[in-house]
């Protein structure tokens, strides 16, 4: 999709679309008013919230598609709701094949207008997203044309273009990562490898400007990241350990962010196999890296003024001759014995080994790491929310902000004492498996055991959140690309605030 500003109506849209209200007679452009105040005596629209009217009007000769949108009352809309419905008016545009679309700018009297506009257009962006490449009829179809998209600012909105055009180059950034986050989760395993993950790494890297690293089994066997190893071996593919490095802030070169990324490219729960139907989607097991990846490419691209640091252990979890077992006790980069008592509960012990080596070899000062950890979080909060354990506060405290302000909402769990005692083995340091209570928390804790304890960090299990069985607001079916907006923001607000 391409977006600009526009002064004026750009004369060859074929769809003109207006935001309007239940509870005012507010309309996002002056296209339409008359038709508008007919629709309203005659119709049975009332504007409510997700409600949509089409007609036509016959404009310099051309018939062009006309589509009210009703925002609800004025009062109750919310940046989500706008993010949302913008993104269902694209997803409508696209089904009905337009492609050339002026939208008026809403107005709200409680929301700034530089959230508003943020929310339009990352509505649009994220509801534009299409995986198609694997579908001849639909990649080849004349149909599949590029949507260019006008805001149409009003007279007053016009002082402001310079800093709406800023935010519209920045979102246009942000959410192409998010986008591209989506890519690398919705590709395949067969396709995705490690290898192949670590390669596109390396062109982000060098189409960025940072610095990539990719060290294969021989070095990660030198390094004695024997957990990450033994999750590794029952695959041809072999393991890449793939390190970021972006340092934008050289006068605090000592201050930098962590960032981990759980890399299964493909989990099949190995001797433990998962049942047919949850092996299926279990591509996405890499979601985690995706999302550090991401973030990454955005920050360096935008070149803000932080240092970041990221690491993804990437692996496939297979069954073969080769593979680890369910008793097997395994070494760690820290030292620490693991009894594993289940072959699909891998992620943790690949985050174990990434997360000491963060910590302990590239020095960073904060940590936080991102995975597709367990089906308890799913149980626990749905689709909806991603699941927070941390060993500090007001680290937390930060981090929640940029989720309250991107709406990719996380939560804490608790994370007491008590729950640790589920994870310790009777024969070797830990168990990898805590029992069915309170899985997520004992997942989160058993990384946490190799987190050094002055080290800020937080664990986000996005199970839940970074997989959509349905195309719904403005996600489509698959890959959400969750995690690239919130930690977007949560860094750029640190890199500020220094
Ligand atoms: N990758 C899965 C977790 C998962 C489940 C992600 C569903 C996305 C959707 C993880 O490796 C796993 O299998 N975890 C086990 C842990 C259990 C054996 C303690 C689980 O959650 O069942
Ligand atoms: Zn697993
Ligand atoms: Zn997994």
């Amino acid at each position: 999709m391409n977006i600009k500003l526009c002064e004026n109506l750009g004369a060859n849209a074929n769809t003109l679309v207006n935001f309007v209200y239940q509870d005012s007679d507010f309309i996002s452009m002056n296209e339409g008013q008359d038709i508008y105040q007919i629709i309203k005596k005659n119709s049975q629209f009332k504007a409510t919230y997700n409600e949509m009217f089409f007609t036509s009007l016959v404009k310099d000769g051309d018939l062009k598609n006309l589509i009210f949108v009703g925002l609800g009352k004025s009062k109750e809309l919310t940046t989500d709701k706008i993010r949302k419905i913008a993104a269902k008016v694209i997803k409508k545009v696209i089904k009905e094949n337009k492609s050339e679309i002026n939208v008026g700018l809403i107005k709200n009297s409680h929301l700034k207008l530089e959230n508003i506009f943020s929310a339009m257009v990352e509505g649009f962006l994220l509801g534009d997203y299409r995986f198609d490449k694997y579908k001849n009829s639909k990649k080849n179809s004349k149909d599949n044309k590029v949507i260019e998209l006008s805001i149409i600012l009003s007279n007053e909105e016009k002082t402001n273009q310079e800093l709406l055009n800023n935010i519209l180059i920045e979102i246009k950034e942000v959410v192409g990562f998010a986008c591209i986050a989506r890519n690398l989760v919705n590709e395949p395993a067969n396709i995705m490898t490690p290898e192949k993950l670590a390669n596109y790494v390396n062109k982000l890297g060098k189409e960025n400007n940072f610095e990539v690293n990719i060290m294969d089994e021989s070095l990660i066997n030198e390094l004695g990241m024997e957990a990450f190893l033994a999750v590794a071996k029952g695959s041809a593919n072999s393991p890449k350990l793939i390190v970021m490095r972006y340092f934008g802030d050289d006068a605090n070169k000592n201050d930098v962010l962590g960032l981990v990324g759980k890399g299964l490219t493909y989990d099949s729960g190995g001797y433990s196999i998962k049942p047919t139907e949850s092996m299926v989607t279990m591509k996405s097991d890499m979601g985690g890296a995706a999302t550090i990846i991401s973030v990454i490419a955005a920050v360096a691209k935008m070149k803000l003024k932080v240092n970041l640091i990221g690491v993804v252990a990437a692996c496939e979890n297979l069954i073969s001759d080769k593979s680890y077992k369910p008793g097997d006790i395994i070494g760690s980069m820290a030292g620490k014995y693991i009894e594993v008592l289940n072959t699909d509960a891998e992620g943790r012990l690949t985050l174990a080994d990434a997360v000491y080596y963060i910590i302990n070899k590239e020095k960073v000062t904060k940590v936080i790491d991102v995975a597709t950890l367990t089906g308890a979080a799913i149980i626990a909060l749905g689709n909806i929310t991603t699941a927070a354990i941390t060993n500090n506060e007001q680290f937390y405290f930060e981090l929640k902000k940029s989720a309250d302000l991107t709406d990719e909402k996380i939560w804490q769990l608790p994370s007491f004492d008590e729950y640790r005692e589920q994870i310790i083995s009777k024969i070797a340091d830990l168990k990898n498996v805590g029992g069915r209570s309170a899985g997520t928390i004992t997942a989160g804790l058993f990384i946490g055991e190799f987190v050094k304890d002055d080290i800020p960090w937080i664990h986000l299990d996005i199970a839940g959140t970074s997989w959509s069985d349905k195309s719904k607001d403005y996600y489509s079916a698959g890959a959400t690309g969750i995690g690239v907006r919130l930690l977007y923001d949560y860094i750029k607000r640190y890199s500020t605030s220094k």
